[in-house]
């Protein structure tokens, strides 16, 4: 039984994200089904949909306009999504955001019915209409769905994919959790399907998986994330989160050579923006990065180790036990804490992704029409 202060705090969570969420939304006009606030509309953008109807977009409060319960999303999950940070009025990694989801699409076959260009002045325009909090954090929620059609699971018998962005602010863990680390559960029955199932390179609206691990991880606990496991018991990832270990070898303190990451390989998990990230700063550091296929629970956990895990929310969150095994002496490690830094800086520089007011070159880098992402 959930206790009302549990329902109170979800609650007013809900109403900080709605007071100040707006919402992007792109579909095909079908009278009788298309969202009236949309249809009527006199803003925003109509176009040619690839089906021969009239597509139109438009920017609404979040219980201006809502989603068709006949959308795929809402009956199968069938639709790809992206989780975006906006840190310091800018798009935090927006390019490699928006190169991950052109990657989805690709996998479960959907064509995006927008171009990049399109998107992303629409997205701008969208958190332009948002007041983010003075130094605090802004999400965007970016969807593309399968789109309206009948009741059968068949995409073929679908119309077009419905985009929507969700842009508002988001509660992030506190810096006391980053100086103090976490603890993680682990899910042992509930396992992480590799690619010979769903896909973990599609990072698809099908969470119920992942939600299912973090029950399993993390009811009866005050554990917030859970570890999972491949069917063959490897170390996969969080269920929002990518993982990491580190070795410190003889003389790591003076010896960049001497400090080793490892973390699972994207057979088995999402391919993070934030894990590629940290990645490329370990290197830059002088760290060694193994990205392996053979990783134990016990290799996450130790006297000898350090931890954590990576996301678009988390960051680079320090993980101080799992499932009750400290790692480490119980506190973030070195390492860990020089890396949760490094992301830190990267995120609060604005040219680390597209600002919100962008120049034409910053743009059109953003969309890939010019010069290379971040990491080249
Ligand atoms: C299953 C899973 N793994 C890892 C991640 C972390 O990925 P990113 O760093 O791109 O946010 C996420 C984020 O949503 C996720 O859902």
């Amino acid at each position: 039984m959930r206790s009302r202060q549990e329902y109170q705090g979800a609650i007013d969570t809900l109403r900080e994200v709605g007071s100040r969420a707006r919402v992007y939304l792109s579909m095909p006009v079908i009278e009788g089904l298309t969202p009236r606030a949309l249809v009527e509309s006199s803003e925003g953008v109509t176009s040619e949909d690839p089906s021969g109807l009239p597509r139109k977009d438009g920017i609404f409060r979040l219980d201006e306009v809502g989603l068709s319960c006949l959308d795929h999303v809402a009956l199968y999950g069938d639709a790809v999504f992206e989780g975006i940070l906006i840190r310091n009025r800018s798009i935090f990694l927006y390019r490699e955001h928006m190169d991950r989801l052109d990657r989805s699409m690709e996998l479960i076959d959907i064509d995006s019915p927008v171009d990049r260009r399109t998107l992303t002045e629409r997205l701008l325009e969208t958190c332009g209409q948002v007041e983010f909090p003075e130094g605090g954090a802004g999400y965007i929620r970016l969807v593309v769905t399968r789109g309206l059609g009948d009741l059968g699971i068949n995409p073929r018998k679908c119309i077009s994919p419905t985009v929507f962005a969700i842009v508002s602010t988001i509660r992030l863990y506190s810096q006391e959790a980053y100086r103090r680390g976490i603890p993680l559960g682990l899910t042992r029955r509930v396992r992480r399907p590799d690619r010979r199932f769903i896909n973990p390179n599609i990072k698809s609206n099908n969470y119920l998986n992942n939600v299912l691990a973090l029950i399993e991880g993390t009811l009866g606990t005050g554990f917030v994330e859970s570890l999972m496991l491949t069917a063959d018991g490897f170390v996969a990832e969080a269920t929002v989160d990518n993982i990491f270990s580190v070795i410190r070898g003889e003389g790591w303190e003076r010896e960049p050579s001497q400090v080793t990451l490892r973390t699972p390989i994207t057979e088995y998990c999402l391919p993070g923006i934030t894990r590629e990230t940290v990645i490329m700063l370990a290197e830059k550091r002088g760290y060694r990065v193994s990205v392996r296929d053979d990783l134990m629970p016990i290799d996450f956990v130790g006297s000898d180790k350090e931890c954590f895990m990576t996301g678009t929310g988390a960051g680079v969150m320090p993980i101080t036990e799992i499932e009750g095994v400290r790692v480490g002496d119980g506190t973030p490690g070195a390492i860990t804490l020089e890396l949760v830094d490094d992301l830190q800086a990267m995120m609060a520089d604005p040219k680390n992704g597209l600002p919100l007011d962008p120049t034409a070159e910053e743009l059109s880098v953003s969309i890939g029409e010019s010069g290379s992402g971040i990491r080249g």
